[in-house]
């Protein structure tokens, strides 16, 4: 498959999707985003990777939905346009994704970001929703996974006022994961990836789908779901091969069944 706005690697079991358009800062473009889905789709349903990474350059991971081709749309066409559905599907995918952020990380950039289930960054990175400067919101979850991520206070300021937050702020926050110097931030987030890939791959899956689902549910039915996918990974064969092997003080091997 060729593209012509992402490039595609693999290392290992990790599979590397660096968003490119450089000139633009990687402002997300719908042909772009659709790309992008398509790529981690592929990558999400083969077997040979077990997690994916998602990266920009040093200068900016994305500075946001590509405001070119938004700024002449009327409510009628943004309503048609379905590609702000697309950040969401990241969040659909089975197999772990991280964003490896440096430089920019702004508005739709930061949605994409957040929609990954963890994010590791450049000592440079910044992380902000300037849509207020355009006279717009976030529309892309940016008021709703940056209040789950980081709280209401520091979202209302990054949403209302502009508020950026460096790397070191957005560690302190809890907005990410790890921060690393520039010349190592994507190199560690690789290792980092083939970390999770090389771990029983179903029991990753539901502690994704679990994990999310704490987002979505009250408190007594979020227990119940991680209740019922506990059980579920006893019918596995990895569950086995994983208790037998604490017992029998030996590596597992896992099966991805
Ligand atoms: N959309 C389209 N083009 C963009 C862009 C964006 N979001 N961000 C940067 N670019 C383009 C610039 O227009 C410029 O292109 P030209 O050379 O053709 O003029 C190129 O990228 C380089 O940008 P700058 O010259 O502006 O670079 P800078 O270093 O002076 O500033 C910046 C960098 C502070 C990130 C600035 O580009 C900026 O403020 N960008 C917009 C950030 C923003 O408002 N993002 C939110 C977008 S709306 C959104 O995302 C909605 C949503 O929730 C889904």
């Amino acid at each position: 498959m060729t593209y012509e706005n992402i490039l595609t690697e693999i290392h290992g079991r990790v599979a590397l999707i660096r968003l490119n358009r450089p000139k633009a800062l990687n402002a997300l473009s719908p042909e772009l985003l659709g790309e992008l889905m398509d790529a981690a789709a592929a990558f999400d349903a083969d077997d040979e990777i077990g997690a994916l990474v998602i990266t920009g350059n040093d200068r900016a991971f994305a500075a946001g939905a590509d405001i070119k081709q938004m700024a002449t749309a009327t409510t009628a066409e943004m309503l048609n346009l379905t590609f702000i559905n697309l950040w969401d599907r990241v969040r659909t995918l089975h197999k772990p994704v991280i964003a490896a952020v440096s430089g920019y990380c702004l508005g739709g950039g930061n949605e994409l970001a957040m929609a990954c289930d963890l994010i590791v960054a450049s000592e440079s990175a910044v992380f902000g929703q300037p849509e207020i400067n355009l006279g717009v919101i976030p529309g892309a979850g940016g008021t709703q996974r940056l209040a789950r991520a980081i709280g209401k206070a520091l979202t209302m300021e990054m949403v209302l006022n502009d508020r950026r937050l460096t790397a070191a702020e957005a560690l302190h926050d809890g907005l990410v994961n790890h921060v690393y110097p520039l010349e190592t931030y994507l190199e560690e987030t690789i290792k980092l990836a083939a970390a999770i890939a090389d771990r029983a791959p179903v029991a990753v899956r539901l502690g994704k789908e679990s994990v999310n689902m704490a987002f979505e549910t009250g408190l007594t039915a979020g227990l119940e779901h991680e209740r019922r996918l506990f059980y579920l990974l006893f019918g596995t064969d990895d569950q086995k091969e994983g208790m037998a092997a604490f017992v029998n003080k030996r590596p597992a091997r896992w099966k991805g069944r």
